[in-house]
Formats: C-alpha cells, sequence, structure tokens
C-alpha cells in the first residue's frame, strides 16, 4: 500500500472549499440584482472574515499554509518558468500556483473591501456607504463593478491548471483538498506535517468572526433614517 503524508491541514482546507462556495453564492446573489443583496452582504462579510482568517493562518498555520514557505523569490520563480519539470519540486504550492493564490486573495479582498462602502440605488447600502468623499466612493464603486471580472479569469485559470495537472501531469490536485494527504510518489515523508493544529485553527476563526462583526455591525456608523 502507497504510504500518504499530511500536506494540507485541515482549517485550509475547510478555509478553501468554504471561500470557493462563497464567492461563488456572491457572484450569484450579485447577478440576481436587489431581490438578494442584503444575502450578497452577508456572503461578503463571511469572506472577509475567511481572507482575515487566510492571512493569519499564512502566518501563523502549519508549513505548507505559511506564505514564507510558499510565496516564491523572483529567482525560483523564473527557474520554475524555465524548466517546470525539472526545477525542485514542492510539495506545496508551486512558484506558480503561489502567485495565483495571492492574486487570488487580492481580488477577492479590493471586491469586499470596496462593497462596504458602495450601494446598489435602491435600497441596501454596505456599512460604511457615505462615510467617505464622492470621489472616493466612486472609485469604491468603480472596484466593485471591475474587479470580479479579472477574478473570473482567474478562476477560470485556477481551474484550467488543476486541470493540466491532472489530464497531462497525471497528478491529481484535487484529492488531497479534500484529504490533506499526498502520497510518496508526489511528495517525501520529510514534506510532511504533523498535524492540523485545529484548536489553533479554530482560535484565529473566532477572532476573524469577532473582528469582521466588530467591523460592519459594532464600528459601523448608524445611518439615520428619513421618512417622508
Ligand atoms: C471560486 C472558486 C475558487 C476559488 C476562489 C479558489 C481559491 C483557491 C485558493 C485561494 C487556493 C490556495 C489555498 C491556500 O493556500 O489557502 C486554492 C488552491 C487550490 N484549489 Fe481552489 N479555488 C476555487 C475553486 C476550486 C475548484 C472548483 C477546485 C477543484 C476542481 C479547486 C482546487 C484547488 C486545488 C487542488 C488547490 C491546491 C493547488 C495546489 O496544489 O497548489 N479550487 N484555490
Ligand atoms: C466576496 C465578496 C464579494 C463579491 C465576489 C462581490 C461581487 C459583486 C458583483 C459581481 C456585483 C455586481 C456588480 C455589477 O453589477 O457590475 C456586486 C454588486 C454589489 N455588491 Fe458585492 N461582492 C462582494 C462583497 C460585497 C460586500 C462585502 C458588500 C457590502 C457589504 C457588497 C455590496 C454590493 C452591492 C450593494 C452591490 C450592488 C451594486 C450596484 O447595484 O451598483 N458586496 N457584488
Amino acid at each position: 500500500m502507497t504510504e500518504k503524508h499530511l500536506i494540507w491541514d485541515l482549517p485550509l482546507r475547510i478555509f478553501h472549499w468554504g471561500f470557493a462556495a462563497t464567492i461563488l453564492a456572491a457572484w450569484y446573489t450579485a447577478e440576481q440584482g436587489a431581490d438578494l443583496v442584503e444575502i450578497h452582504m452577508q456572503l461578503g462579510f463571511v469572506a472577509l472574515a475567511l481572507i482575515a482568517f487566510r492571512i493569519l493562518w499564512g502566518l501563523i498555520g502549519p508549513k505548507h499554509a505559511r506564505f514564507s514557505q510558499f510565496v516564491p523569490s523572483p529567482k525560483s520563480l523564473l527557474s520554475y518558468l524555465r524548466s517546470p519539470n525539472t526545477a525542485k519540486s514542492t510539495a506545496g504550492h508551486n512558484p506558480l500556483g503561489a502567485l495565483m493564490v495571492i492574486l487570488m486573495i487580492l481580488l477577492i479582498s479590493a471586491q469586499a473591501i470596496s462593497g462596504l462602502f458602495i450601494n446598489d440605488d435602491v435600497f441596501s447600502s454596505g456599512p460604511y456607504y457615505g462615510r467617505i468623499s464622492n470621489e472616493l466612493e466612486k472609485v469604491m464603486k468603480f472596484l466593485h463593478h471591475n474587479t470580479f471580472d479579472f477574478m473570473i479569469a482567474a478562476i477560470v485559470l485556477h481551474i484550467a491548471a488543476i486541470t493540466f495537472y491532472w489530464r497531462v501531469k497525471k497528478e491529481n490536485l484535487v484529492l488531497p483538498m479534500i484529504t490533506g494527504k499526498k502520497t510518496t510518489a508526489q511528495v517525501k515523508s520529510s514534506d510532511a506535517i504533523p498535524h492540523s493544529k485545529i484548536i489553533l485553527g479554530c482560535i484565529v476563526a473566532v477572532c476573524c468572526v469577532i473582528f469582521v462583526y466588530w467591523l460592519v455591525v459594532v464600528n459601523a456608523p448608524v445611518i439615520e433614517e428619513f421618512y417622508y
């Protein structure tokens, strides 16, 4: 039987599938217009909490979740691009995949943060709508309306790269993102992480939920309602 080694910790895997589901649901609800805009904003808050979690997890999570482990130097990126097959193998994200990960997190950060400052021209507004200058508000609206097109391109590339690995390089990357484990054919035993740091993951997740609650409820300016 082939031995398997734990590479992706459980909190990172929950983050990944939760993030993918949240983004797709936010997209769907945005397309439905005013009817689902309230749900859309709630999903946006979930996305903010997930991003905060991933940033902290990238600093204190297990080995392969850490930015220091996978953010590539220009040298390692160049050597990977020159000869992807002979470049030093990586148990976690390869240098090109790592760039994609960072790009997706940055794009969704821009999308979710800009959402806080805009309204839908009907009844619903982000919690900080009306609290910045008109010029800045226009920038936020522009960002919220245009960033997602780049995100769609990034998601398509992401899935295309995974399909390429599966069909051409005969490497299944999806199963490890579900089970957390890679086989000895894919990684060395020294690459394995001892455990998922689940308790730490729960503490970080609770802190992120409290932070987003504070940001969008406690700290959000009270909007005065006028009835005519
Ligand atoms: C909206 C859709 C999606 C988004 C936003 C997304 C985002 C991400 C992010 C941010 C990572 C990096 C994980 C981390 O280090 O935290 C990642 C990795 C990964 N994703 Fe997705 N993902 C999406 C959909 C999918 C789908 C549908 C699949 C499966 C077909 C998939 C399979 C994977 C795999 C296998 C990896 C690990 C790649 C590697 O080994 O380097 N993702 N994704
Ligand atoms: C994952 C995060 C988010 C994604 C992927 C996302 C995506 C989108 C998309 C694609 C649209 C349609 C834009 C268009 O019609 O051109 C939209 C509209 C909108 N979003 Fe978001 N959004 C996110 C987070 C948020 C947040 C956090 C808020 C506010 C709390 C928000 C509030 C709105 C509003 C009010 C609209 C309607 C804008 C209009 O009609 O002009 N979004 N969003």
